[in-house]
């Protein structure tokens, strides 16, 4: 039987971004099928396979979105989250294969279904670009997000503060006003998936303050405190007003975890 290390290894080492996706709905419906071990005997690669395109570039180098609504400016919001998800992809798995070891299997069971999750969301989006003429790889992506990543693999809890609970805390953030947007253009089907990733959005955050309360529970630290700690030394870029404060408590995240970090609200 194949071990969920392996599992998670396989998936973080395939290239093509919807081979990735199908394989990570594969691996995860392997695991509720119980036809997976609970067996970390490989590690976990450094940095994942990633398609040819699209073109990684810094923050700087991003392609304009054009006029706020037209189908040029709505076609570039979805490739971006089409990236954000593929990459939410690989950070699921890299958390089951390089920190289940030693945990219950309920912390495995949660981030498979999260993989599972944002496998769903990539070929709910990809799906709608093609409607829409294109796909994934059309347009220049962020190189940034990996590098979350990188910065916490040894430690649990800083991956946990960092990954869920800032980087998926901030689409609960500014996922309504884009599915507004889109909406408010006549585009209906991509408002529509976007309402669907943001309420599974709550559960994988939840998912990140729960395993981050246990393991602060587990060595006596005060969750806030430690959270506040873990962010200022990991986490290079802004926590930026306004929070949705109201999905972030719906999740766990109550203010006295992100406001004292938060730059100046301009307004
Ligand atoms: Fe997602
Ligand atoms: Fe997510």
């Amino acid at each position: 039987m194949t071990s969920i290390a392996l599992a998670a290894r396989t998936v973080l080492l395939t290239a093509d971004a919807r081979a990735k996706a199908a394989a990570s709905r594969a691996m995860a419906a392997a695991w509720g099928a119980g036809a997976i071990d609970l067996a970390f005997d490989v590690a976990m690669p450094d940095a994942p396979a990633r398609p040819s395109r699209p073109e990684l570039l810094p923050p700087n180098r991003m392609p304009k979105r054009g006029r706020a609504g037209s189908p040029r400016s709505r076609f570039a919001l979805l490739h971006a989250v089409a990236h954000i998800e593929l990459n939410a992809i690989d950070l699921a798995w890299d958390i089951v294969g390089r920190f289940g070891g030693g945990l219950p299997r309920a912390f495995v069971d949660d981030w498979v279904r999260v993989a599972d999750d944002e496998a769903r969301h990539f070929l709910l989006i990809d799906d709608r670009l093609a409607e829409l003429g294109g796909g994934y790889g059309d347009l220049g992506a962020h190189d940034g997000l990996w590098q979350a990543s990188a910065a916490t693999a040894h430690d649990l809890p800083a991956r946990l503060a960092v990954v869920p609970q800032v980087l998926e805390a901030r689409g609960l953030d500014v996922t309504p006003t884009m599915t507004a947007r889109l909406r408010a253009a006549g585009d209906d089907r991509s408002a529509d998936i976007l309402e669907v990733i943001y309420r599974d959005e709550i559960t994988h955050v939840a998912a990140g303050n729960r395993w981050f309360r246990w393991a602060c529970d587990s060595n006596g630290s005060s969750p806030a405190e430690t959270f506040r700690a873990l962010v200022s030394t990991h986490f290079r870029g802004e926590l930026k007003p306004p929070f949705n404060d109201l999905a972030r408590l719906q999740a766990g995240l109550s203010p006295d975890f992100y406001r004292p970090l938060a730059t100046d609200d301009a307004a």
